[in-house]
């Protein structure tokens, strides 16, 4: 059994997404190459639903994870709302037929134009960050006629016990207003024009693989709501952000359904469970469901080291580079040699580009390889360094595979650019 999703496995041999075989897919379209699976995306979305049927729900799916316009198609489909951190992102939401009453707007960094174009469009909530934003969010919806919805993302203090670089909910994190610093600015919320104070957030982290941070995390938040409350400002709805991880390796986080019965079934009793409970899965929804396909250009052995050069690199997927991210790289058609360890990197010009380190791998040159459990935060980090274009994508559902973005041609990535 490979690690991540069912959806991915092999038949005869052969790796399979759906009923596609990776080679296949490959040939067609080329390297690198992202898969996605429809089923596998559509699945992840169902184990959330099943936990919250029946409440008042909204899942806001958070598309820095993956931002195709094809998967914000399916979520918009399938009834989802977004987590949006930019205005490029809300025109993304917009392109793929995502209704923008259904938005939740985070980030700590929102310029005016941003708000703006939010208000014009009517997102449903802005989760502001600090009193700061507070105040230039009331300039800007009072100069433009119009009210804004926020909720306040408070920070809890709590360790989501995660990668350094993903925690975003401990005391000296940029993100949210500090837990004792948060009923001072309800109040500064609820006496500024142009503001109605709809609800209160926290997102902790991701890749977050045990329950028990986000019970902290939630206590604290209802600690506060019951304060927020008696001070006679409502709020309507829990926002308990994103953050669930998925299996890469041996990981083995909570379902989506068990973590978010057991946070509804504190909510009751604590009796908060008549309230909107809204959440903003990323990972969780699209990781598991995408594997990156590349072509092994050349193997270099050496005395130290055996290297493993592919066609995909660090500006394709960053994660391994960037947090040392462990990813399962498995061959696209097995082979009945022995394996050998190799590092696998990529052409970029840094020796930071790597995809994996010290893996088994009986390959040949020409061979493909897949990285798996790149749904998520792969694409979506990808860059042009060293003028690479960025790959192709390609959604399978069963038998079908469909072209979802065009793989980068060069002169796509200097137009725009100006010679003196
Ligand atoms: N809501 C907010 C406010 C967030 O900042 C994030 C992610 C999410 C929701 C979704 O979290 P998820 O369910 O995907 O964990 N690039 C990193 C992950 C960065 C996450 C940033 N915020 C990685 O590759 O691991």
């Amino acid at each position: 059994m490979l690690p991540g999703s069912p959806y991915v496995a092999y038949r005869d041999a052969r790796l399979h997404v759906e009923g596609c075989a990776l080679d296949d897919l490959a040939a067609r379209f080329g390297t690198p190459l992202y898969v996605y699976s429809r089923a596998a995306m559509l699945a992840a979305l169902a184990d959330y639903q099943r936990a919250l049927a029946g409440r008042e729900h909204l899942i806001c799916y958070a598309l820095k994870a993956n931002s195709n316009l094809a998967v914000l198609q399916l979520f918009a489909r399938a009834g989802c709302g977004f987590d949006i951190v930019s205005g490029g992102e809300l025109e993304r939401v917009i392109a793929a037929g995502g209704d923008p009453a259904k938005v939740v707007f985070s980030g700590v960094g929102k310029t005016r134009t941003e708000m703006r174009r939010a208000l014009d469009a009517g997102v449903m909530c802005f989760n502001v960050e600090s009193v700061a934003e507070l105040e230039v969010l009331s300039q800007v919806a009072t100069a433009a006629g119009a009210t804004a919805s926020v909720s306040l993302r408070v920070n809890p203090d709590v360790d989501p016990r995660t990668h350094p670089y993903i925690s975003t909910g401990l005391k000296g994190n940029k993100f949210g207003i500090a837990h004792d610093e948060a009923l001072a600015a309800y109040r500064r919320a609820a006496s500024l024009p142009g503001l109605a104070v709809q609800g209160i957030d926290f997102h902790i982290g991701s890749q977050i693989v045990d329950t028990g941070p986000y019970l902290d995390a939630l206590d604290r938040m209802l600690d506060l709501v019951e304060s927020v409350e008696a001070a006679g400002i409502a709020l309507h709805h829990l926002d308990l952000g994103g953050g669930l991880g998925i299996t890469y390796t041996d990981e083995r986080p909570p379902s989506a359904e068990a973590l978010v019965g057991a946070l509804l079934a504190r909510i009751d009793e604590r009796g908060h469970g008549k309230r909107r409970i809204l959440l903003e899965p990323g990972r969780s929804l699209v990781g598991n469901a995408g594997v990156l396909v590349a072509e092994v250009l050349y193997l270099k052995p050496s005395a130290v080291r055996n290297f493993c050069i592919v066609d995909a690199a660090m500006n394709d997927l960053l994660r391994p580079a960037m947090y040392e991210a462990w990813m399962a790289i498995v061959p696209c058609a097995q082979r009945n040699t022995p394996a050998q360890t190799y590092d696998v990197v990529g052409p970029v010009c840094e020796s930071g580009d790597w995809l994996g380190r010290e893996r088994a791998l009986a390959v040949e040159p020409g061979d493909r390889v897949a990285v798996l459990s790149a749904g998520a935060y792969a694409m979506s980090m990808a860059s042009n360094y060293n003028t690479r274009g960025r790959a192709a994508e390609v959604m399978v559902s069963g038998t079908d595979a469909r072209l979802i973005r065009d793989r980068e041609q060069p002169h796509e990535l200097f137009r725009g650019e100006h010679l003196l």
